[in-house]
């Protein structure tokens, strides 16, 4: 089967195309013959090992693992011999978690890990780009008891996952103001913010409201920079946090200090995934794709992403 591989940390151009074996479904596996997968933020940042720290996991000198990509949608070609749930001829879409492997045009996937089959109506790049973003979303927002009305901030909104928590919040009927550029504010209004400050245009941390709570999303503010536009019992959250705001969990948890500072990594759950699939099914969210790019462009698609500017998500086509 082709393939794109890394055999080396570095620019985007350490991505080569190669022949692998296609895999053999284990007992509690399932063949899925990608027809999309995508780039994420954290493909580019495995791929060039940035931060430096990543290495730890991928491995120090060079990849562990030379096959990237983290999300998929593909339809199901062989299933092992106790998997009851998912049958030949599936659309199916799913994380790989942890692990990666969607660079490629089939993988053998584990029925417990994070995958579902497609709702109708979502073609193969949209239910791509769904896993990555709304699961991690979906598992920081489960961190808060957001109620109707609620008051939250997202800053970094344009971004998969800040994209993600818009519509997972607008769905638990939160008032939500979204900051990113003007160059996203017309579809991140149509996405449901209820205002959009376009942060070339206005400084969001002189607003005069003040929020139950305040999503990071792309790690270009800190809890420090917004901490006053918290209400006294809000809360500040992270999926991209910076070092200030992992001195400051520090100091709230030795301190005793109430709950304000969230940060960490999204744990991705096969039961998370079924509440994402039917809140797609209900049409009550959906991915923004900002661009499709074809197999052999994916190096092009990384220097995209890696500018840090995309909006919403990047769908690789395979099939
Ligand atoms: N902790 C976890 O478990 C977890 C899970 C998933 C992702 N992540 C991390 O979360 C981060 C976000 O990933 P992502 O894929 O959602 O987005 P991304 O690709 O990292 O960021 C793209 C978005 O950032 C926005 N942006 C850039 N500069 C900005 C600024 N100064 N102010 C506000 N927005 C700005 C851009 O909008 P404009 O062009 O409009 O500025 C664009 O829409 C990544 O670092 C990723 O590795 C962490």
């Amino acid at each position: 089967m082709k393939a794109f591989t890394f055999k080396k940390y570095g620019s985007s151009d350490v991505l080569n195309p190669e022949t692998l074996e296609k895999p053999i479904p284990k007992a509690n596996q399932i063949l899925v013959k990608i027809y999309a997968t995508s780039v994420t933020a954290g493909d580019w940042r495995v791929r060039s090992a940035t931060p430096f720290p990543i290495r730890f996991h991928s491995g120090l000198l060079k990849p562990k693992n030379t096959l990237l990509g983290h999300e998929f949608a593909g339809v199901v070609e062989m299933v092992g011999e106790e998997v009851g749930e998912f049958q030949v001829g599936n659309r199916v879409f799913g994380s790989m978690g942890m692990k990666s492997g969607t660079y490629a045009e089939y993988i053998a996937v584990d029925v417990e890990s994070p995958i579902a089959k497609i709702p109708e109506g979502l073609s193969f790049e949209e239910a791509a780009v769904v896993p990555v973003g709304f699961l991690s979303a979906y598992y920081f927002l489960q961190k808060v008891n957001l109620k109707p009305g609620m008051k939250v901030l997202i800053h970094g909104v344009s971004g998969s996952v800040g994209s993600a928590m818009l519509q997972l919040a607008k769905a638990k009927n939160a008032y939500v103001v979204g900051v990113c550029s003007s160059k996203n504010a017309s579809w991140v209004k149509d996405w449901g913010a209820d205002e959009v400050i376009s942060y070339d245009n206005e400084d969001f941390t002189i607003l005069p409201k003040k929020f139950d709570l305040i999503v990071n999303a792309v790690g270009k503010t800190s809890f420090r920079e917004i901490k006053h536009l918290l209400k006294p019992e809000g809360k500040y959250m992270s999926n991209d946090a910076v070092l200030s705001d992992y001195l400051d969990l520090l100091t709230q948890t030795l301190g005793g200090k109430k709950e304000q500072v969230i940060v960490g990594i999204a744990e991705q759950k096969k039961t998370d995934l079924r509440v994402i699939q039917s809140l797609l099914a209900e049409r009550k969210i959906r991915p923004y794709l900002d661009r499709v790019y074809s197999f052999d462009e994916i190096s092009a698609a990384h220097t995209y992403v890696e500018k840090g500017r995309k909006a919403g998500n990047v769908a690789i086509q395979i099939a």
